[in-house]
C-alpha cells in the first residue's frame, strides 16, 4: 500500500467542463475529461503516438482527441480512431494510454494515482448539503508539502501567533487535551476551551455555551476540525490535501456549519474571515517551506503539545513503505496553553 493508493481530489466537479483539463498529482501530469455519458475519466497526459499533451487537445463524442495527429481515446484509454489510417486498417494494440480510477462525490472529481482502485469510496464531507447546514468551499494552493499543511490545520499553538487577534489570542489558562492515536489517524479533544477575546470568539461563540473542540487527522490527507456549542451551533472545517508536487499542495476545504436561525447571516462574516485566516497560513507555510529548502529539509525538535504531527508522520511513512499501521490504540491527556 503506497500513499498513491488512496483517493485524491483532482478538481471541483463544476470545473470539469466539456473540454479536457490538465491536473498534477505527485508531480505527474494527468488529464481529465467527460466521456459520452458525462462520467469523469482520467489518464496520463501523454499521447501514445508521439507523446503530445492530450490536455491540450479536445473532447469529441466523449473521446479525448490529441492535438497533434488527432488520435482519439475512450475512457478506458483505448485508441478508437487514427485519422491517417485507411479504412479497414487495424489500430495497433500498443495505441493506448494509462487511465486512472476516477469517481465523483460531494461536488469533486477524485482520482487514485496508484496501481489499483481503492476498496472504499472517498470519505464523505460531514453534513455537506444537509438540511439545516450551510456549506461553502475554499480551494487554496500552498507552497508547502502535504504534511506541513495538515499539521498546520490541526495545530493550536500557532493560532495565537499567526492568527493573533483574529482567531485566538494568547491566553494563560491551561486546557485538557485528550489525544487518541489509532491506525487510521489521530483525534484530539479539548475540554472547556476558553474564549480568548479574538474576533472569531466575539462574533461566533454563542453566549454562555460550552465549547467542545475536536481536531482530527485521518489517513492519508484529511484534517477535520469541529467547534461544537450544543446541538444548534456547530462548525466543521474539513480539508482534503492533494499533493501537486513534493513542495506544492492544493487544499480543498469544505466548511459546514449551523448557527441557529441566523446561519445565513453568519455566513457573510464567516466566509471572508476564513479566507483571511487561510491566507495567513499560506504566508507562514511559504516562509517555513523556503527555510526548509534553504537548510535542505526538516530537522525538527518536538514538544508534547505538537499533538498530531509525529503520529501523522509515522502513519504516512508506514503507508509509503507498504508497512501496516501500528495496531495499538493509545489515549493520553495532557495540559496545553494556547
Ligand atoms: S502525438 Fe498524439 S496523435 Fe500523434
Ligand atoms: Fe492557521
Amino acid at each position: 500500500m503506497s500513499l498513491r493508493n488512496f483517493w485524491y481530489i483532482a478538481c471541483a466537479a463544476d470545473d470539469l467542463r466539456p473540454g479536457p483539463k490538465a491536473v498534477r498529482l505527485f508531480g505527474e501530469h494527468f488529464v481529465l475529461w467527460r466521456d459520452g455519458s458525462g462520467q469523469a475519466a482520467a489518464a496520463v497526459d501523454r499521447c501514445a503516438h508521439r507523446n503530445a499533451p492530450l490536455s491540450e487537445g479536445e473532447v469529441k463524442g466523449g473521446c479525448l482527441a490529441c492535438p497533434y495527429h488527432g488520435w482519439s481515446y475512450d475512457a478506458e484509454g483505448r485508441c478508437t480512431r487514427v485519422p491517417s489510417l485507411a479504412d479497414g486498417r487495424p489500430i495497433p494494440a500498443s495505441a493506448k494510454i494509462k487511465t486512472l480510477p476516477v469517481c465523483e462525490q460531494d461536488g469533486y472529481v477524485w482520482v487514485c494515482p496508484g496501481d489499483r482502485r481503492p476498496d472504499h469510496p472517498p470519505r464523505r464531507f460531514p453534513h455537506c448539503g444537509e438540511d439545516g447546514w450551510i456549506t461553502f468551499r475554499m480551494r487554496t494552493l500552498f507552497d508547502s508539502d502535504v504534511e506541513s499543511c495538515l499539521e498546520n490545520f490541526l495545530d493550536c499553538p500557532h493560532t495565537a501567533t499567526v492568527h493573533r487577534g483574529w482567531f485566538r489570542n494568547p491566553d494563560p489558562r491551561e486546557v485538557d487535551a485528550v489525544v487518541r492515536r489509532h491506525a487510521e489517524g489521530v483525534e484530539v479533544e479539548f475540554a472547556n476551551e476558553p474564549a480568548t477575546g479574538s474576533l472569531v470568539s466575539r462574533l461566533f461563540y454563542p453566549k454562555g455555551a460550552n465549547l467542545k473542540h475536536t481536531d482530527r487527522f485521518l489517513m492519508p490527507n484529511l484534517s477535520r476540525v469541529d467547534y461544537e456549542f450544543g446541538s444548534r451551533h456547530h462548525y466543521i472545517i474539513t480539508s482534503q490535501a492533494t499533493p501537486v508536487t513534493e513542495r506544492r499542495t492544493e487544499v480543498f476545504t469544505v466548511i459546514t456549519f449551523r448557527h441557529g436561525s441566523i446561519g445565513p447571516l453568519v455566513r457573510w462574516f464567516f466566509q471572508p474571515l476564513c479566507h483571511h485566516i487561510i491566507r495567513q497560513d499560506v504566508a507562514i507555510l511559504k516562509r517555513q517551506g523556503r527555510n526548509l529548502r534553504r537548510f535542505g529539509g526538516p530537522d525538527y525538535a518536538h514538544v508534547e503539545t505538537d499533538l498530531v504531527g509525529l503520529h501523522m508522520h509515522t502513519l504516512r511513512r508506514r503507508a509509503e513503505l507498504g508497512e501496516a499501521p501500528p495496531e495499538e490504540i493509545s489515549e493520553r491527556t495532557l495540559r496545553i496553553r494556547f
